[in-house]
């Protein structure tokens, strides 16, 4: 099922974060919430975004590059329409916005799970115990450049039990790091607030978002293989940039590396 859901202009879902918000879609529903937020997107106007699609199950979740992205029954699966240059975003600073979304959710959910150890996998994975708590897929609308579809996928009282057994060994779920089961309206508008308030952040120098940044990131001393586009990086990770860069120290030198996937850690 695909964009059946209700349009409801400015409702507050929950928290003042939400009142933001000029679309908020709910639906019982969706092959992927990007999916529909990328198709319905092309109707919005600017006056009605930022819009939130939400749905309660997700039949077709897209995770980054090819993957799928598995989540069960309690888990929260949305996507975020806006246009990064209302916060004052321009397109250079779009891999500094791709990590604050992770950094954000690390942040709203770190409360949720005291002792959890919740950080961010860079470049946006939420981590925590060093399982995967949440991922986010960020894909512009085809044909546009001033507009992102920003997915967000959290394991919060999804039972891991009926995961795949490739997802059950590396993943976690907020509750159970909380030890019980989570209102996930609370938390939604929890990483909603964060979200927002970031955004704004991002859009002038902030120094106190990159030392959360540096603190939250989960690679920072580790030895780390990161691929981008068929190139391996291979070194020791010195933390995060400014600009969002990872800072890796190969043999050779220190490199900074805008995109790619972590796929080594230890
Ligand atoms: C990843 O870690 O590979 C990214 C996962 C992103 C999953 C979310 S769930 C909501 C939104 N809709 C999707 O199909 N994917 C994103």
């Amino acid at each position: 099922m695909r964009g059946d859901g209700v349009a409801v202009p400015g409702v507050n879902v929950g928290g003042d974060a939400l009142h933001s918000l000029r679309r908020v879609i709910r639906l019982a529903e969706a092959e992927s919430t990007n999916t529909v937020a990328l198709d319905w997107s092309r109707a919005w106007r600017s006056a009605d975004l930022p819009a939130l699609v939400l749905a309660e199950r997700q039949t077709a979740g897209r995770g980054r590059g090819s993957n799928r992205w598995w989540s069960g029954k309690g888990a929260l699966t949305f996507s975020v329409v806006l246009e990064p240059a209302h916060y004052g975003i321009d397109v250079a600073r779009w891999p500094a916005l791709s990590l604050a979304v992770g950094a954000a959710a690390a942040t709203a959910l770190a409360p949720f799970a005291p002792g959890g150890d919740v950080r961010l996998k860079w470049p946006n994975d939420v981590f925590a115990a060093g399982r995967k708590l949440g991922g986010v897929l960020i894909e512009p609308p085809p044909g546009r450049t001033d507009r992102l579809v920003i997915g967000v996928g959290l394991n919060v009282n999804n039972s891991l039990a009926e995961a795949p057994e490739e997802i059950r060994s590396r993943a976690a779920t907020l509750s159970e790091l909380a030890g019980g089961l989570l209102d996930r309206e609370a938390v939604l508008a929890a990483v909603l607030r964060q979200l927002f308030d970031d955004l704004a952040a991002l859009g002038v120098e902030n120094p106190a978002l990159l030392a959360r940044w540096r603190r939250l990131c989960f690679l920072t001393g580790r030895s780390v293989m990161v691929e981008d586009c068929g190139r391996v990086t291979a070194g020791t990770c010195l933390g995060i940039d400014d600009d969002g860069a990872l800072r890796v120290q190969t043999e050779r030198c220190v490199e900074r590396l805008f995109s790619g996937v972590v796929v080594e850690y230890a």
